[in-house]
């Protein structure tokens, strides 16, 4: 059809709560996607495993997160929401792929050495073969776009690689998908040190998207400012980061220019600003988080929309993996 929408497709770790930063950097841009594409969004929780887990947090957080991303303007009518152990295709495909996957390609992934140097005593096959099943999450439902960051375009790369290497042996099984870069929303500092990235492992700058309007307001009070001797609210990202980063989120939850920011709080000081930029994101996370909550006390909603996204992602999946099974020569069941 003339007209279809192109296909995105991205994967999420259910790894932690999201703050902020992922929220006014990417998250809350992602509803609008499905305007002009047809998204998949899935919790990748078959990854997450890669690393050791505790069963009872996993369950809780893949649930919350998916509750999060709802929340947060994911529509489940508009987009294909779904959780990846539910589609058994990933698995099925993951195997496929890793016989088309070498040795010295997985080697070579900085994320194995990366993970591998941090957890010494827990270098297990599938931290290894992790890029494979993730080729695998992209290929079953042929996407034009894959969103990922840039930690994760090495493993875009090497899923184009396997669709080279495949079709090449059995003609066009794979679409060959493409990195997508969103445009860049805000990059949020952390409060405690805005010389870094606002993250989790950084817990005292960091503003989680449950967190209560108190303990939001005392991150914000305590955030870092800078110590120039002039005390004013002006935007300076080279000499007065601290307040660059305030400004930058309040014109994000505000819609503020930054020279409207400066007239707001002339002659006003920290004491004054910190607080205000505080309520301004209580109030905007305020029907996220309210939201979120209302979904997760809703166990049969939440189970409803994770079980639709189930069915429609493996129809899709499963389409798929019988073409491949067929070209390298499974006998038809
Ligand atoms: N590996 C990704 C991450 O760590 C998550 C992921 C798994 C993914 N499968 C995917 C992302 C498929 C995009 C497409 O963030």
């Amino acid at each position: 059809m003339e007209n279809e929408k192109k296909v995105m497709l991205s994967g999420i770790q259910p790894s932690g709560d999201l703050h902020l930063g992922n929220y006014l950097g990417a998250i809350r841009n992602w509803g609008a996607r499905a305007e002009e594409f047809d998204c998949y969004y899935f919790m990748a929780d078959m990854h997450t495993i890669t690393v050791r887990q505790n069963p009872a947090d996993l369950r809780r957080r893949t649930l919350e997160q998916l509750a999060q991303y709802i929340a947060c303007g994911l529509d489940p009518e508009k987009n294909t929401l779904f959780i990846q152990s539910h589609v058994h295709q990933h698995a099925e495909l993951g195997w496929v792929l890793n016989c088309y996957t070498m040795f010295g390609e997985l080697s070579r992934m900085t994320q194995f050495k990366d993970k591998s140097a941090k957890h010494k005593d827990n270098i297990n096959g599938g931290l290894f073969t992790y890029p494979a099943l993730m080729a695998a999450d992209i290929l079953l439902y042929q996407p034009d776009y894959v969103p990922v960051g840039e930690d994760q375009k090495q493993h875009v790369e090497l899923t184009r690689n396997i669709v080279q290497r495949f079709n090449g042996i059995y003609g066009d099984v794979f679409k060959m998908p493409e990195p997508y870069i969103p445009k860049a929303g805000a990059r949020v500092m952390g409060l405690s040190d805005p010389t870094g990235k606002m993250s989790k492992s950084a817990p005292e700058g960091c503003v989680f998207l449950m967190e209560k309007p108190e303990d939001i307001m005392r991150k914000f009070k305590r955030a870092v400012t800078d110590c120039d001797t002039e005390h004013c609210v002006r935007y300076d990202r080279e000499n007065k980061p601290g307040v660059a980063n305030l400004m930058q989120i309040y014109s994000a939850v505000t819609g503020k220019s930054y020279e409207e920011i400066e007239q707001e709080f002339d002659g006003k000081g920290y004491g004054v600003f910190k607080p205000a930029v505080g309520e301004a994101v209580v109030e905007t996370l305020r029907p996220i988080r309210e939201e979120a909550q209302r979904i997760l006390a809703d166990k049969a909603y939440l189970e409803s929309v994770y079980r639709a996204g189930a069915e429609k992602a493996s129809y899709v999946a499963n389409k798929t993996l019988r073409k491949v099974y067929k070209k390298v020569g499974f006998v038809a069941r």
